[in-house]
């Protein structure tokens, strides 16, 4: 009798009997059964007992190459000795002071010295936050209310941004934002700069918000003169110009996206890799706008036109300690310059399986940041000439395909985030791991060839 192999979901499942374990269990406590909406997958997740260079083990004793890389945070990858010494030698002076420290000090001023525009720092927490208090600050500043923001940009969850992450553009990404919140949230199509002028023709626009490098982590990729026709014609307006560089920033170089294009924002917000992997952002930029946070001293103008701005765990000493010892290392550039290398050898890498393969589709994205779209090629949408249609890559491959191919990257020990199979990569990966995800793209195509997935 012939038994036949089993498929890329059976493989999966058998081989980690103890992370569906954890997964029931998780079931009966959280939502989903995960803390983020981008953990969880079918059939289940994996759990992970420790990491450690451009690695981590599942407790099935699984070891992936992380192309996650703490959601873009870890530049330098898992545990770098720096960063793991600075956390450790802080931890024993202290975790939070209620008060200032020299740490946020030097903090803010590593930032400014790499981040184009950065004239002030605020620190805050994380991105979402950082991205609210943008608009804020724009709003308070401009007197307007309007903001315009590009089809799938993501920005983080709070409820001014919900509006056009995904396609379809016109269903807001949550549920429980008020539609008159969202009046004020203006949707703009990508790369298209005739369609903003129109938007900032008709309405009272406070500020203009993207992802410099294009939506979703390029996703969509943003059109470098399309870029700088925007840094123009809000100049021109007296619109703010936000870029949410929270992926971006340290990581396409040490100025991060307005660096790599040449083109600076009035305000920027990082997050991710601007705090060493632990949880900490900043909003940085004109030292105009960002004084609307600052008190002068004139009592009814503290109390009436100041934007409010306070956390418990914002500039914190540990987050700042680990933030200083990465950024130490990011703001010479040589790490980025070092992984948008890998990075391109990585894209072609994967692009050359592909035709090797012969299957239709294509790797994209630029410096450490890469995108797998099955089905289509690089001309056929658009990439080449600009002429993207933002749904359509929104979409992606589709659930049918963009699943199977994860499970099959995890089988073949390579984790990217999922769904969207996006990847961000870190310093600790060399020529040898890009070499082995690339033969792992090529085992999983194969693989999906075997079960006739592909078209
Ligand atoms: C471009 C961008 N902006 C904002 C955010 C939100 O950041 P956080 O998850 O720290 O709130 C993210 C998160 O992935 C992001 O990718």
């Amino acid at each position: 009798m012939t038994t036949s192999r089993p498929t890329i979901e059976q493989e999966y499942a058998a081989a980690r009997p103890k992370s569906k374990a954890l997964y029931e269990r998780a079931r009966q406590s959280m939502p989903s059964g995960a803390a983020h909406d981008g953990r969880v997958f079918s059939p289940f997740p994996f759990y992970v007992e420790r990491a450690d260079g451009a690695r981590k083990w599942d407790v099935d004793g699984h070891a992936y190459i992380d192309c996650w890389s703490g959601h873009g945070a870890l530049m330098l990858g898992h545990n770098h000795p720096a960063v793991v010494r600075a956390i450790t030698e802080q931890a024993k002076k202290g975790l939070h002071y209620s008060a200032c420290s020299e740490l946020e000090v030097r903090w803010a001023e590593l930032i400014r010295g790499c981040v184009p525009g950065a004239e002030r720092v605020r620190f805050t927490l994380t991105g979402t936050e950082t991205t609210s208090l943008a608009v804020r600050v724009a709003r308070a500043f401009t007197g307007r209310d309007d903001i315009v923001k590009f089809e799938s940009h993501f920005h983080g969850v709070h409820d001014a941004f919900v509006a056009a992450v995904k396609d379809p553009f016109e269903i807001p990404a949550s549920a429980g934002v008020p539609a008159s919140t969202l009046k004020t949230t203006l949707v703009a199509r990508c790369n298209d700069i005739a369609h903003v002028r129109e938007l900032l023709d008709e309405h009272p626009v406070a500020a203009v918000i993207l992802e410099p490098a294009g939506g979703r982590s390029m996703t969509v990729p943003s059109n470098p003169a399309f870029l700088k026709a925007l840094r123009e014609e809000t100049t021109k307006r007296g619109v703010v110009l936000i870029f949410d560089e929270v992926v971006t920033g340290f990581r396409m170089a040490a100025g991060g996206a307005q660096e790599y294009f040449g083109v600076t924002a009035d305000l920027t917000c990082l997050a991710k890799a601007v705090a060493g992997g632990l949880p900490g952002a900043a909003l940085v930029g004109r030292a105009d706008l960002m004084d609307s946070i600052a008190f002068s001293g004139d009592a009814k103008r503290d109390r009436t036109k100041r934007v409010a701005d306070q956390g418990t765990y914002s500039g914190t000493p540990l987050v700042a300690a680990a933030a200083i010892a990465q950024l130490e290392i990011l703001k010479t550039g040589e790490v980025q310059r070092e992984l948008n290398r890998l990075g391109d050898r990585l894209r072609a890498g994967m692009n050359q399986a592909l035709k090797t393969r012969g299957v239709r589709g294509c790797v994209y994205g630029a410096s450490s940041m890469f995108r797998v779209f099955l089905g289509a090629d690089a001309a056929e949408l658009g990439l080449d000439d600009w002429t993207m249609d933002a749904a359509r890559l929104d979409r992606g491959m589709g659930a049918a395909l963009s699943g199977p191919l994860h499970l099959a990257m995890l089988v073949n020990g390579v984790d990217t985030s999922r769904g969207n199979s996006n990847g961000w990569m870190n310093g600790a990966m060399t020529d040898k791991d890009i070499d082995q995800i690339v033969d792992a793209f090529d085992r999983s195509l194969a693989r999906l060839q075997e079960e006739r997935r592909l078209a």
